[in-house]
């Protein structure tokens, strides 16, 4: 176990080391956006075997579109519970196709458009040293002024609360 900041443990680990499983689990990504930036993602993606790969439970779109521009094939965790409010327990990130993988599915039309609305704005951390406050600041402000589809309208035509 290594205690400490994740953004800053990752770089002191082994160059050799490699893992087969990366499980992203840290507070939500408006709680905690330290650990799901485009730049944190990418340090992950370093440390996965080819044949390996991250999963979590969000299936937010900045995290989503992050993983998904660092070159991984991305999959939904099938959800324990159906219903239109709940689309999925999460999501699996790899290189690999995972054929005979049971747990997962490919992206639905929605999850996929949900990757071109203002939600699939990245978190960003060029230093690895920026506060929550900060990370989360520019964001917004890349919101503000993104002309992608805004997340409500993305909602209402899939008809969610
Ligand atoms: C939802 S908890 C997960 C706990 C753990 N997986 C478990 O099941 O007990 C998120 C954890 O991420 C830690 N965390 C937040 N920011 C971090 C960072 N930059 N580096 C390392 N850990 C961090 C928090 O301290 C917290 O313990």
């Amino acid at each position: 176990m290594i205690i400490g900041d994740a953004r800053k443990e990752i770089l002191n680990l082994p160059k050799e080391l490699n893992f087969d499983l990366i499980f992203l689990d840290g507070f939500s990504p408006q709680k905690c956006p330290e650990i799901w930036s485009y730049e944190f993602l990418s340090q992950l993606k370093n440390k996965i075997k080819y044949e390996g790969y991250l999963i979590t439970y969000t299936s937010a779109a900045a995290v989503r579109k992050s993983l998904k521009n660092l070159g991984f094939n991305l999959f939904n965790i099938l959800p324990t519970l159906s219903n239109k409010n709940h689309w999925s327990d999460g999501t699996l990130a790899t290189f690999d196709n995972q054929q005979n993988n049971p747990y997962i599915k490919q992206l639905s039309e929605m999850e996929i458009e949900h990757l071109n609305t203002k939600a699939s704005i990245p978190y960003r951390d060029p230093t690895g040293e920026m506060l929550s406050k900060e990370i989360l600041e520019i964001r917004k402000k890349e919101q503000q002024f993104s002309k992608l589809l805004d997340t409500n309208s993305w909602r209402k035509k899939w008809e969610m609360a």
